[in-house]
């Protein structure tokens, strides 16, 4: 039997470190989206899990979360094979949502590595006339940026290696692992 810890290198940030990240963003949300008693007509904040990288930070993020918010899920991609970007943008899931008037939108992922995909998907829903359009990444690969792209919450920054885990994945695998490890360069150089 295949055993994926096998192919980790190394633990780049453990469980107790995800929790702690999640909270610390948690916690900036939740004091920018409280809701103004004087608000004359409130917006109503759509948190977007960009699937499926994002799915375990998604989940864990909305949990620490205190105030008033609907979920929906987008699918898009910017990758066609193996470990490099394509750069384009393909919209495979959209919200179930056809009016953005007062419509506050966080997108969620799991990294931002070229920043294409949230460029042009935060480009995409401003234009169809969202109030707001933000974003929250769990991990940032700045040096790997191909346009000037900055997510709003940033969880940690990370060098340029190929990280699994708590979501994201090589070739479809060790999404399912609690952790982010870097990835045996064996592994995908083979
Ligand atoms: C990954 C990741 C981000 C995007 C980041 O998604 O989840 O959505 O790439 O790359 P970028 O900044 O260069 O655009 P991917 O297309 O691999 O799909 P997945 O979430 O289903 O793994």
């Amino acid at each position: 039997m295949i055993n994926p810890i096998h192919d980790i290198d190394h633990v780049l940030i453990n469980e107790q470190q995800l929790d702690e990240i999640v909270t610390r963003l948690a916690d900036r949300i939740n004091h920018d989206y409280a809701p103004s008693p004087n608000a004359i007509r409130p917006c109503k904040l759509i948190v977007v899990a960009v699937m499926k990288g994002s799915v375990f930070f998604y989940t864990d993020l909305i949990k620490k979360l205190n105030i008033p918010i609907e979920l929906d899920f987008v699918k898009v991609s910017s990758y066609y094979a193996g470990t490099r970007s394509s750069g384009q943008l393909k919209i495979h899931l959209d919200l179930k949502r056809d009016d953005y008037e007062n419509i506050d939108i966080l997108l969620v992922e799991d990294i931002v590595d070229s920043g294409r995909t949230l460029a042009c998907l935060t480009e995409n829903l401003r234009g169809r006339g969202a109030h707001s359009v933000r974003t929250v990444t769990m991990l940032d690969k700045p040096s790997r940026r191909e346009v000037d792209y900055k997510a709003d919450y940033i969880g940690a920054e990370i060098p340029d290696e190929f990280v699994v885990g708590y979501g994201l994945d090589f070739d479809e695998k060790y999404r399912d692992l609690p952790y982010i490890g870097v990835l045996k360069s064996e592994v995908y150089t083979k």
